[in-house]
């Protein structure tokens, strides 16, 4: 799927059912997930996760941690516990609008990036790079280039942790509708229509697509962007087998 569709899909997420968007548990669909409760499962998950990740790196700098694909930012809001700044970065601006409406604090920030790369940061602007349930939703072709630009934006000895998908259940069916005779401006603008009016419309309902991408093509993008593979971890989950990476950007203390 393209980046487009993609941002158009979770702005119209976004603006139907954030929280169940970016966490979707059963029982919580319909705008049922409470402010408090969403954001506390945030907490919990990134203190679990940081306890694990200091155990392997002790010495990792706690200045600027940096949230992909933040949504609403649960998790970004969690990781300022842990450092002195942290930056959530999405492809939807409503997800991104919702973050900073959910959080005003001066050391949290929220960033809107629509392209295929992390170009609005400077190479070597975080110490920490986490990535939680948004790499399975991106087309392996671009998951590889958010990849390197993980390393890239790290500085040396900084560390990420990232979540990607070995395996999914679920394909990707197509989405889009090929009508070939029409001008594609028209098309786009009918498209639009339809999805903003009659969502239920000819598929063109926001979808939440999942992709998978193998452990040796992560490690090879991780390898070659110039980070060392710290752990890797499998774990089970509904709708995917996935594995958590941790490395570290070479060349640090
Ligand atoms: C399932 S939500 C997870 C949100 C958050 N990580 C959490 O766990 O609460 C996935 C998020 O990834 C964002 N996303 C999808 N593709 C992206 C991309 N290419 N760049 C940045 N964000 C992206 C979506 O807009 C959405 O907010």
């Amino acid at each position: 799927m393209r980046l487009g569709q993609l941002r158009r899909d979770w702005n119209d997420l976004a603006k139907e059912d954030p929280f169940w968007a970016a966490l979707t548990e059963s029982g919580k669909r319909g705008n049922r997930w409470s402010v408090s409760e969403f954001f506390s499962t945030g907490v919990a998950e990134v203190d679990r996760d940081m306890a694990r990740i200091r155990e392997l790196v002790p010495a990792m700098s706690r200045g600027a941690a940096l949230d992909f694909g933040c949504g609403p930012g649960r998790l970004t809001v969690a990781l300022a516990r842990h450092f002195a700044r942290a930056t959530g970065v999405d492809i939807s601006k409503t997800m991104v609008d919702l973050a900073r409406a959910h959080c005003a604090e001066p050391q949290v920030d929220f960033v809107c990036s629509t392209r295929p790369n992390l170009k609005v940061f400077p190479d070597g602007s975080f110490d920490f790079v986490y990535s939680r349930i948004t790499l399975q939703h991106i087309a392996p072709k671009f998951t590889k280039l958010y990849l390197r630009e993980f390393v890239r934006v790290l500085s040396p000895g900084g560390v990420l942790s990232v979540q990607v998908p070995v395996a999914v259940h679920v394909g990707d069916p197509p989405d889009r509708l090929k009508f070939s005779i029409w001008p594609p401006t028209m098309v786009m603008r009918i498209k639009r229509h339809l999805r903003y009016h009659h969502p239920g419309w000819y598929g063109l309902a926001p979808k939440i697509h999942m992709y998978a991408l193998p452990a040796s093509e992560v490690l090879e993008c991780l390898e070659a962007a110039g980070a060392t593979l710290l752990q890797c971890e499998q774990t089970g989950h509904d709708d995917a087998l996935n594995v958590t990476y941790v490395a570290r950007k070479r060349g640090g203390p």
